[in-house]
C-alpha cells in the first residue's frame, strides 16, 4: 500500500526543530505530513546503515525526533557509538541499537538483522544508505571499483536480500528507502566507479519496487532517495577541502528533511532532492536530456560533448522558461 496522504498541517511537526540554524531550506517551502503516517511514526522501528556519519547521521537522529526505535549499522565502530549516544539522548537509550557492521558482509548483515528482529520484532523503515565514493576511472583503479561494488552494491543487495523477506512477513506497513544518486542517472563524466555503482542501485530499487507492488497483499514500498549535493564526509573528505559546507550544498539535516517530508507526504518512489546550486527544474532537464541521447541516438553523454554543448545549453535555456 502506498503510503499516499494529503495532510497540509504545518503545525506541530516534529520536523520543524531541526531546521534551526538551516539558510537553505526552511520549513516555509515545505508541505509536512503530520505525525500519523502509517509507517514513519513514533514507536515503529528504523534501521539505517551508514549512520555514523553524513545522511544517515542525520537520518537516525530524525527518526529518533519522531520517536522510533532506531538501530544504526556502520563500519566505522567509535563514530557510530557517538551517534548511539546522541540518539539515546533523544529517544532513550532502550530505543536505541548500535550495531557494528560491514554491509559488504553477509554474514554480518545477518547478525544485524537478529539483532534487530530479537530486540524489536520489526522494521518499518530500512535506510539502505551505506555508501563510499573512491575513484575509478574507465580503465585506471580497478580495485577501487571492487570495493565500491562490494559497497555501494553489494552492500545494497546483502540489505536488501536479508530483510526483506523478514519484513514481508510483519503485519503493518514497511518501507525500503534506498539512497542512489543523480550520478548514477546522468552520468557525468569524472567518476565512472561510482556513477555505475548508483546506476546499478537505481536499477535494483526500481525492480524492488516494482515486484513489491506486484506481489499480491504487499504492505512494503521502495523509493529510491536521490540526495543533491549534500556537504559529508564523502563530498569533503580531505583537509585541502573546506571544513566549512560551502554555499551550493546542503547539510545532511537538510537533504534528509526534504526526504522525509516527500516520502510522508507524495510517497513518491523517486526522492529527487535540490540543493542550493541546482534546483529541481534543471535536474528534470539533465535526466530529460540524458534520456534523449539514447532515443534519438546522439552520442554518449553528449552534455559533455563540446559538438552538443550549444544545444544543450539552448534546450536548458528554453526548458526553463517552460517549467518556470
Ligand atoms: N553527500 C552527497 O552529496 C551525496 C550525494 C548523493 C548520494 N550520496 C550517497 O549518500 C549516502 C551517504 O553518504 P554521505 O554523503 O552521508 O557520506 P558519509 O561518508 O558521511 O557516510 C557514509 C557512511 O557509510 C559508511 N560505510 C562505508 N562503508 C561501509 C560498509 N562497508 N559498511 C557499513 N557502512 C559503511 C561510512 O563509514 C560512513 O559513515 C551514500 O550512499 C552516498 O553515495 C551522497
Amino acid at each position: 500500500m502506498a503510503p499516499k496522504s494529503n495532510h497540509s498541517s504545518r503545525n506541530g511537526s516534529p520536523l520543524r526543530p531541526a531546521f534551526a540554524g538551516t539558510s537553505s531550506y526552511t520549513p516555509d517551502t515545505m508541505s509536512v505530513a503530520d505525525e500519523l503516517h502509517p509507517v514513519i511514526h513514533a514507536g515503529r522501528v528504523a534501521l539505517v546503515t551508514g549512520a555514523a556519519s553524513g545522511i544517515g547521521r542525520a537520518a537516525a537522529i530524525e527518526f529518533a525526533k519522531l520517536g522510533l526505535k532506531v538501530a544504526i549499522a556502520d563500519i566505522s565502530e567509535d563514530a557510530l557509538t557517538e551517534v548511539g549516544k546522541t540518539l539515546s539522548a533523544i529517544v532513550g537509550e532502550p530505543n536505541v541499537l548500535v550495531v557494528p557492521t560491514d554491509v559488504s558482509k553477509l554474514d554480518q548483515v545477518r547478525a544485524l538483522r537478529d539483532r534487530v528482529y530479537e530486540a524489536w520484532g520489526e522494521v518499518a523503515v530500512l535506510m539502505n544508505n551505506a555508501g563510499i565514493g573512491l575513484k575509478g576511472t574507465s580503465w585506471e583503479g580497478l580495485d577501487n571499483w571492487h570495493k565500491i561494488f562490494e559497497v555501494n552494491v553489494f552492500g545494497v543487495i546483502n540489505v536488501q536480500h536479508t530483510f526483506v523477506p523478514s519484513m514481508l512477513h510483519q503485519e503493518n506497513p514497511a518501507m525500503v528507502i534506498t539512497t542512489g544518486s543523480k550520478q548514477g542517472i546522468t552520468n557525468p563524466p569524472g567518476n565512472a566507479a561510482y556513477n555505475a555503482s548508483k546506476a546499478a542501485v537505481k536499477s535494483l530499487t526500481e525492480g524492488l519496487a516494482h515486484e513489491l507492488r506486484e506481489r499480491s497483499g504487499s504492505n512494503m514500498t521502495a523509493h529510491l532517495f536521490i540526495p543533491g549535493w549534500t556537504f559529508t564526509s564523502l563530498t569533503s573528505p580531505t583537509p585541502s577541502n573546506p571544513s566549512t559546507k560551502p554555499a551550493g550544498a546542503w547539510t545532511p539535516e537538510e537533504t534528509v528533511l526534504y526526504m522525509l517530508d516527500k516520502v510522508r507526504s507524495t510517497g513518491d518512489f523517486y526522492i529527487l532532492v535540490p540543493d542550493n546550486e541546482t534546483k529541481r527544474e534543471v535536474d528534470q532537464l539533465r535526466i530529460m536530456w540524458g534520456a534523449a541521447d539514447v532515443a534519438e541516438g546522439r552520442p554518449a553523454l553528449s552534455r559533455w560533448d563540446a559538438n552538443w554543448k550549444a544545444l544543450y545549453e539552448e534546450y536548458v535555456r528554453e526548458g526553463l522558461a517552460q517549467l518556470e
